[in-house]
């Protein structure tokens, strides 16, 4: 998936030649891919060169090499002015075509060797919806439909006009529906189950357009097992040749995004086992940023992710982390501040360097780095303070950023303070949580910690909003019971009575 689809970096005029560079090679490539379906369509027994260099042939070719191009303008002008920043990489615009080439490939061959209805004609759409996005999905699509309507029309082989069009027809609506099913669909059977759901409507639409040939019951149930075959090929094979694009060209899906957050990868399990204080952290606050996200229309599973990795880096030291001490011993007490200020805010530089080297994505290791922001460790300071005569410079005592630099990284800032610090105080009623939730979030905009990310106050508003809601569900009242006479006739001394008074002097 694009990530960072909001954000509009510097152009120079090396990447306005070098992205057009690359639309015009594109253009060619997918020309000659053309002509040589028109010319496997064409079916005659001469050679090719003289077959293409037919004076009719010339013609009919350059059209197709004008429309191409056409199509093509339109792709990058789509690009240019919904998500210019993913023409700023050559391997955007690569994925990008292959897909067209792959689909289109596959289209006809499923459709010159099977049949028409068993065209995966969701495979284009699905492919940039879970590698690119929903809205570029959507557009695609219709260039797809065109692009194979026009090769279609070219040879007028094997298919009539009718059917041709009837093909681009149901690849436009049946994609569509396709891409608003599988959107958000974690799993990978519920994917396949969708394959089976869009192979009723490309079956009934198959049936109206050759109801006169349905006389014949085999051709009922050729054209019925065509168009599954139509409908399950285009998951069948997008789900198999997803892992190599995230291979190859190291794209986040959110399949991979599940992989990698579920507690037997090698790292949460390790913090799981070495750093049981800190897993749990990052487990409320994942369930935080996830809602927090969905708040501002961004990714909830990369949220999600990125809150599961944000702490990576106390693995190093998780002792020397509150959430991971038991109370009776704390390292910091036999070091200066100064000390425990350098392990403290090491975590951040650490999280990236161990996130990078578990090649993991890489907005996970930004996130980890940037969590922080340039906040001051507050509580060093203050100690440090007790021990130092005259003026000490709070640069020393803050972490070294950088800021959030997307809405991911701003989300779990928020989400990681407001966590901390309710889970630290007594009273965790609704509106002690806002109150803590308020001050967290005027602190870091007083800081000026989102003035290098996008986010805008709405979204701020709606993230503290979604942090309230959740940390009040998590953290809700604990029912208080009445304490028991330790004399006289009513007396009552357990060691469940004393457990209960270590844990409330503990909260
Ligand atoms: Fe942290
Ligand atoms: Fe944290």
């Amino acid at each position: 998936m694009f990530l960072q689809s909001k954000k509009v970096l510097p152009w120079t005029g090396k990447n306005y030649f070098v992205s057009i560079l690359n639309f015009v090679i594109h253009t060619l490539i997918m020309t000659g891919i053309a002509i040589g379906v028109t010319f496997i369509n064409a079916g005659g027994g001469e050679s090719f060169l003289s077959y293409v260099s037919q004076g009719s042939n010339l013609i009919r070719y350059a059209y197709l090499g004008g429309f191409v191009s056409l199509l093509n303008a339109a792709v990058y002008l789509y690009f240019y002015y919904e998500f210019k920043d993913y023409l700023l990489k050559v391997k955007n615009i690569t994925v990008l075509f292959l897909i067209l080439y792959l689909s289109y490939i596959l289209t006809f061959v499923l459709g010159n060797y099977v049949g028409i209805y068993a065209r995966p004609i969701a495979l284009c759409a699905l492919f940039v919806l879970l590698l690119i996005n929903k809205r570029t999905a959507v557009f695609m699509n219709f260039i797809f439909a065109i692009f194979v309507f026009l090769t279609d029309v070219m040879t007028n082989q094997p298919f009539t006009v009718m059917q041709a069009s009837s093909s681009m027809i149901m690849t436009v609506t049946i994609s569509i529906v396709a891409v608003y099913l599988i959107d958000g669909t974690g799993s990978r059977i519920k994917v396949f189950g969708m394959g089976l759901v869009i192979s009723v409507p490309i079956s009934v639409i198959a049936l109206i357009l050759e109801v006169e040939t349905l006389t014949d019951y085999r051709n009922l149930l050729t054209i019925i097992f065509h168009s599954f075959t139509g409908g399950l090929s285009s998951v069948v094979i997008m789900m198999a040749a997803l892992p190599i694009f995230e291979y190859l060209f190291n794209i986040l899906t959110n399949y991979r995004l599940a992989e990698i957050t579920d507690h037997k990868s090698k790292l949460i399990k390790r913090m799981k086992d070495e750093a049981w204080g800190t897993f749990n952290h990052s487990t409320v606050v994942a369930s935080l940023a996830e809602t927090c996200a969905a708040a501002i229309e961004e990714n909830p599973i990369l949220a999600r992710a990125a809150a599961y990795y944000h702490d990576i880096g106390k693995l190093k030291q998780p002792i020397y982390f509150t959430e991971n001490q038991d109370g009776k011993y704390n390292p910091h007490d036999d070091l200066t501040p100064e000390l425990s200020t350098e392990i403290i805010r090491s975590h951040t530089r650490d999280g990236y360097e161990l996130i990078k080297k578990y090649h993991l994505p890489i907005i996970l290791a930004d996130v980890a780095r940037e969590h922080h922001g340039t906040l001051p460790i507050q509580y060093f300071y203050m100690k440090a303070l007790k021990y130092t005569e005259g003026e000490l410079d709070i640069n020393d005592f803050c972490y070294p950023g950088p800021k959030p630099h997307s809405k991911i990284a701003a989300i779990i800032m928020l989400a990681d303070g407001c966590e901390a610090a309710v889970r630290a105080h007594n009273d965790r009623s609704r509106e002690k949580v806002e109150m803590i939730v308020d001050s967290i979030v005027e602190d870091r905009m007083k800081r000026e910690q989102f003035s290098d990310c996008d986010i805008t106050m709405h979204e701020i508003d709606l993230i503290r909003d979604a942090i309230v809601n959740g940390l009040s569900g998590v953290y809700h009242d604990r029912i208080k019971y009445p304490k028991m006479p330790k004399t006289g006739k009513n007396a009552f001394s357990s060691s469940s009575d004393r457990s209960s008074d270590r844990e409330e002097k503990k909260n």
